[in-house]
């Protein structure tokens, strides 16, 4: 990414329109669809130079006269389009969702992407009951979520990792067994954590 990534210093913002507000970012993230989109993945949508940054938390500094001056001070994580790499960014204020008080900015900043899609997922595709899961990516930030989601149903998930050296399992109870496919016999230890078939992968 340092190839094409500059650092610049601009002038700030402009005064924010009707329905916008000025967020001052106090935290942000560098999510893979930073990474995919910084390396030109969504051509199609991406009009470069651009700031990169899905995801971030911020707080509202000022707020065009269309917005709700309670707005005005509170911490928000502003959605919908890029720019979170930036200290000050420009956001209509419908996309900016506030945070709760008890998130600390460090998980804040990263409530939208991963835990939404692993929201979404669980929701969409665990409609019946399911006993057995297997998650491929087991490693991943997301692959974390679904584990805890689906816990929280009952569900212990089987889970797929490539076995990093050095990986750290920060909710190692979740997993009813991790599976590392670099070593031998591993697709055997699928089959037998399958209990006789995976409700869903
Ligand atoms: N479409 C959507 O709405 C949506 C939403 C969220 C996420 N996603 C996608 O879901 C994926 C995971 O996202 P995340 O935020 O959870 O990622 P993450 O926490 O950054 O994890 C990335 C993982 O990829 C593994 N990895 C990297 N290079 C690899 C390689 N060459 N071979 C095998 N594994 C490799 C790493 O495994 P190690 O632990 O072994 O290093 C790491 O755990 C990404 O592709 C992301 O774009 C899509």
């Amino acid at each position: 990414m340092g190839e094409v990534l500059t650092l610049r210093e601009v002038s700030g913002p402009a005064p924010p329109g009707t329905d916008d507000v000025v967020v001052r970012m106090i935290a942000s993230t560098v999510n893979p669809s930073d990474v995919l989109t910084i390396a030109g993945a969504h051509g199609s949508r991406t009009t470069f130079p651009f700031v990169p940054g899905f995801e971030g938390a911020g707080v509202i500094e000022s707020a065009g006269c269309g917005v709700p001056r309670e707005l005005i001070g509170q911490r928000v994580l502003p959605l919908g389009s890029a720019g979170s790499w930036q200290q000050l960014r420009c956001a209509d204020w419908r996309w900016c969702v506030p945070a709760p008080a008890d998130l600390p900015d460090e998980i804040a900043r990263f409530a939208h992407i991963n835990p939404l899609t692993a929201h979404l997922m669980v929701e969409r595709f665990c409609t019946r009951a399911a006993r057995n899961v297997l998650i491929t990516g087991a490693s991943t930030t997301i692959a974390g979520h679904l584990a805890e989601l689906l816990a929280a149903r009952g569900i212990t998930s089987a889970g797929l990792h490539r076995g990093a050296p050095g990986r750290a399992w920060p909710h190692r109870g979740l997993w009813r067994c991790l599976v590392t496919t670099d070593r031998p016999g591993w697709a055997q230890q699928v089959r037998d954590s399958s209990q006789g078939g995976f409700d869903g992968v």
